[in-house]
């Protein structure tokens, strides 16, 4: 499964890269807002600290404006991914973008029809919002089965990229769910290696080990 990080700020990039386990990006408008610098350069220095996808998002609403907006953004980097809505002038670009072999993620998905869409359109990857449907009583987790199951059934190479990951246990349920790929706020990521037990095991370890007095070098 690969994991990419949901931010745009490149210090916490920084530390989270050095761990080798950071396979790509996701970022969108609010994340660049949030981080209080221009989206341009932004991207530039994503791109070239994480050699994965890294997702930049349109903020146009028809296609031709999508379609202008998107090629600005591939042309920062080879390895950037245009963000585009799930809308059908979403899908109209997307359309264009997969007719030149450039890599799109469809985003704002909420529903398998959506997911179906995105795959028929030539969608690199597509991302089913898991929070913010449990936000509204629904179940996200089960969009992701549903997805899968769709896509394997039809043979679509669209890659399912969990989004809008809340926790741990998310990532748990997306991985059981088949998806492809998660992207993950940075704290969601730190949270993946903690247990309890390691960290009682670790003291106790390290309590014995001083006790033995010994030293391996
Ligand atoms: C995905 O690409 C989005 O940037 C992100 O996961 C949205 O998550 P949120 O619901 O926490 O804003």
């Amino acid at each position: 499964m690969q994991l990419f990080i949901d931010t745009a700020e490149i210090a916490v990039l920084k530390d989270l890269a050095e761990t080798g386990l950071v396979d790509g990006v996701t970022t969108n408008p609010s994340l660049i807002a949030k981080s209080g610098r221009p989206l341009i350069p932004t991207i530039a220095e994503i791109c070239d600290l994480i050699p994965g996808p890294i997702s930049a998002e349109v903020a146009a609403m028809d296609a031709p404006s999508m379609i202008k907006e998107g090629e600005t953004l591939a042309a920062i980097a080879s390895n950037v991914v245009v963000k585009l809505p799930l809308t059908f002038e979403g899908l109209k670009a997307c359309a264009h973008f997969a007719g030149q072999g450039r890599m799109t993620n469809l985003t704002l998905c909420f529903s398998v029809t959506q997911a179906l869409l995105a795959a028929k359109a030539g969608a690199a990857y597509v991302s089913p919002f898991v929070g913010r449907l449990e936000d509204q009583g629904a179940d996200g987790i089960e969009l992701l089965a549903e997805i899968r199951a769709v896509y394997d059934t039809y043979g679509y190479e669209t890659e399912i990229l969990a989004a809008s990951v809340r926790s741990a246990a998310h990532v748990k349920a997306a991985a059981l769910a088949g998806a492809d790929c998660a992207t993950l706020p940075p704290a969601v990521f730190r949270a993946l290696v903690k247990h309890p037990l390691t960290d009682m095991g670790l003291e106790q370890f390290l309590r014995d080990w001083t006790g033995a007095g010994q030293s391996i070098l």
